[in-house]
């Protein structure tokens, strides 16, 4: 069998540096990867971020990587995010845990589990642009800060933003006086009191992944974990509340609570119940997993669609459509969501063209062979999806932004936008649902432009616009 190629680069640093500074280009790591496929082949090896490392593209590459069949794979996560979101979080299990903690965590997030929330998500967004006309709107952190407070409300947690942003909150308020359907008493206000407390940890928690790993005082990673204890100890409290009766309130928690929690003992043996533990760990992983990804989607379908003003003005078209044929009322329905199939094109070439998460990290968990190579147990084998993504073959003048590439559908495989097989995104359906709505309300009532360009890239695993993508916003 033949020796994997590649170059480990220099000792200890190995090709670190070119790997973080093509990796902060808009392009990606797609430089990196191209030279080494052009001098290498499909397959090589390298040395990046202090890890030996096999980097792989290509759909065949995908085919066997991600169904992940025989557990022939696990999720590679680094040591830090290892620590920090505990040990029974579903990204750490493999195998039938894996899945029985995804179907029981996941279960909220199905379509239909979804409806509940749907009044809530169009009253955030129209609330949250009628603010951003005549200012200056760092986009991605105004929708950082909104998608923690959607996924807040949902998870539990967490209510008013008061502490973060008042302003959001207590325009909500008003709209949702206007909503019959829509009830927001002080009961829950009162609950949501700690929610600027929570904002804070969790971006602790956030910066601490990409962080060195000493438990020492100072440290990133020491903060995390102790934000991360903080924020347990909210949801004990939280938990233990639901469990007495108290507090209730119909959201995302109170599903999981009541569905899935074993006895406050831990007895019982019921294969659909939770420990405490398993509650905790994997509302944190969804909350971490779901918050920056979704955020960086519509930070760069902000930017590419006002750089493409004609992708930009045929999404207008059907979302006047959409606002023309409503029968009753001026708010987007459910079923309205039905209708918006250019929509979902341009959701689907964003996250071709951004390739927000650049390549999938796998840990070897056995021997196995790829493309006349051996990998041995315990290897970081990396898929690049970037190339994947910019491979001409499927997606001709691969770096235009242009939607009606998924008229036809696609090869297997070749769009991995959310993933496949057992590891694809659980939050997918959400995903699509706030940026669905958010862009009938942006698409319908407002046009913006950047105020500067600049096309860099934070060097943080979800890949986002440096700058934070600053506009100004108007009324149309
Ligand atoms: C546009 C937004 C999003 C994008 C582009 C995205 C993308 C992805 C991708 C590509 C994967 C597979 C990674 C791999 O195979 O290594 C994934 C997994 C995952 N996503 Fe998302 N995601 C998004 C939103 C969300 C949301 C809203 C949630 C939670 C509510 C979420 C939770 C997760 C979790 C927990 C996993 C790991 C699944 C597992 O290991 O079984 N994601 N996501």
């Amino acid at each position: 069998m033949e020796q994997i190629p590649g170059s480990m680069g220099w000792p200890i640093v190995g090709e670190s540096f070119s790997f973080l500074s093509d990796f902060s280009s808009l392009s990606g790591i797609y430089n990196f990867m191209k030279k080494r496929q052009q001098r290498y082949g499909k397959v090589f090896k390298s040395s990046v971020l202090g890890r030996f490392t096999v980097f792989m593209t290509g759909r065949e590459a995908s085919k066997i990587l991600l169904p992940g069949k025989d557990g022939m794979v696990s999720l590679n996560l680094f040591y830090t995010g290892k620590q920090v979101l505990g040990p029974t979080s579903f990204l750490q299990t493999t195998g039938e845990m894996h899945q029985r903690l995804r179907r029981l965590i996941a279960e909220p997030l199905s379509l239909d589990g979804l409806k509940n929330y749907f009044q809530f998500i169009n009253m955030l967004a129209i609330q949250t642009l009628d603010q951003w006309p005549g200012r200056t709107v760092f986009f991605l952190e105004e929708a950082s800060t909104v998608e923690f407070w959607l996924f807040s409300q949902k998870n539990i947690i967490l209510p008013s933003l008061n502490a973060v942003s008042g302003k959001i909150n207590k325009s909500l308020n008003i709209a949702v006086h206007s909503q019959s359907e829509w009830k927001y008493d002080n009961e829950l206000r009162a609950h949501w009191r700690g929610a600027g407390k929570v904002w804070a940890n969790f971006k602790i928690i956030s910066s601490s992944f990409a962080s060195l790993p000493f438990k020492i005082p100072g440290i990133a990673f020491y903060r995390g974990i102790q934000a991360r204890d903080r924020m347990y100890a909210m949801l004990d409290s939280i938990i233990s509340k639901r469990r007495n009766g108290e507090g209730f309130q119909q959201d995302f928690l109170e599903s999981l609570i009541m569905k899935h929690s074993k006895a406050a003992d831990g007895g019982g043996d019921d294969e659909n119940k939770l420990t405490d533990t398993q509650l905790k760990d994997n509302i944190l992983t969804l909350l971490v997993a779901g918050h920056d990804t979704t955020t960086a989607a519509l930070t760069w379908l902000m930017k590419f669609l006002e750089e493409n003003p004609d992708v930009l003005e045929q999404l207008r078209e059907e979302h006047r459509q959409i606002q023309a044929n409503r029968k009753d009322g001026e708010y987007l329905t459910c079923s309205e969501l039905n209708k918006m199939p250019f929509t979902a094109k341009v959701i689907s070439e964003t996250l071709r063209r951004a390739t927000i998460l650049p390549w999938f990290s796998r840990k070897a968990a056995q021997d196995f062979e790829i493309d006349g190579y051996k990998i041995k147990k315990g290897w970081s084998v990396n898929l690049d999806v970037v190339s994947i993504h910019h491979d001409p073959e499927v997606f001709p003048d691969p770096q235009k932004f242009d939607p009606s590439r998924f008229d036809e559908p696609l090869k297997p495989f070749s769009f991995l936008g959310f993933g496949s097989g057992p590891r694809m995104c659980p939050g997918i359906n959400l995903a699509k649902l706030e940026i669905s709505i958010f862009i009938h309300y942006l698409a319908c009532r407002y046009r913006w432009s950047a105020l500067e360009k600049d096309d860099s890239v934070q060097p943080t695993l979800v890949r986002m616009p440096k700058n934070k993508y600053p506009i100004v916003v108007e009324s149309l």
